[in-house]
């Protein structure tokens, strides 16, 4: 494949891992110089087509856009499509102290990638991951809620992960490699 795609994110996290799974494809993303701009929506896939919808028609290209969170079931689903501003509020520390109490401490980091072309409708593709919640936070990778996120099965949480682990185990791998399916199939 000739060409970056334009990849609609101000973390630069997301675009390393996003990166890292799609480099087997031969498929890589360059960061657009554009705003992603985020409705208040109950579904990440929501978010994400407005977003990619927006951007594509400013830019008048094709764009990936990628929105994820984290969801956990004792809290009806808290923070989900809101984990962005649960973060920068509370963090992992008042994630952590919301679970005081709770025994049932099950969770998923969901993602929905949109990409889109300027005058057309966007297309979707999603990623889970299941897990918990860690009861203290630990590790130094990664971003976000990364700290206090077990993955089913692990002992370790995605900060103590190496990247290649967690590209492999994450919502973000599921999501990005059903998009790289596509495209290449497409
Ligand atoms: P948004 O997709 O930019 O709205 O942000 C989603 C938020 O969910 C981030 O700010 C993180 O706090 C959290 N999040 C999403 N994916 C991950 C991940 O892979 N690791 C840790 N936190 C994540």
């Amino acid at each position: 494949m000739g060409g970056k795609i334009l990849f609609v994110t101000g973390n630069s996290h997301k675009l390393d891992e996003a990166n890292r799974i799609l480099s087997p494809y031969g498929i890589s993303l360059e960061m657009a110089v554009c705003e992603k701009l985020e409705i208040q929506a109950d579904t990440l896939e929501e978010v994400a087509s407005f977003a990619a919808r927006t951007a594509a028609w400013r830019i008048g290209s094709p764009v990936l856009v990628e929105d994820s969170g984290l969801f956990i079931d004792a809290l009806g689903g808290f923070p989900g499509p809101y984990s962005s501003y649960a973060f920068k509020t509370i963090g992992c520390r008042g994630i952590l102290r919301l679970m005081d109490g709770f025994d049932d401490r099950s969770a998923s980091f969901r993602c929905a990638v949109a990409y889109c072309a300027a005058g057309a409708e966007p297309v979707l593709f999603s990623g889970a991951s299941g897990g918990s919640i860690a009861t203290t936070a630990r590790g130094a990778r990664g971003f976000g809620f990364d700290p206090i996120f077990l993955g089913k099965g692990s002992r370790l949480t995605y900060a103590e992960l190496d990247e290649e682990s967690k590209c492999m185990a994450s919502h973000r791998g599921e999501a990005f490699r059903r998009f790289a399916e596509w495209l290449l199939g497409a």
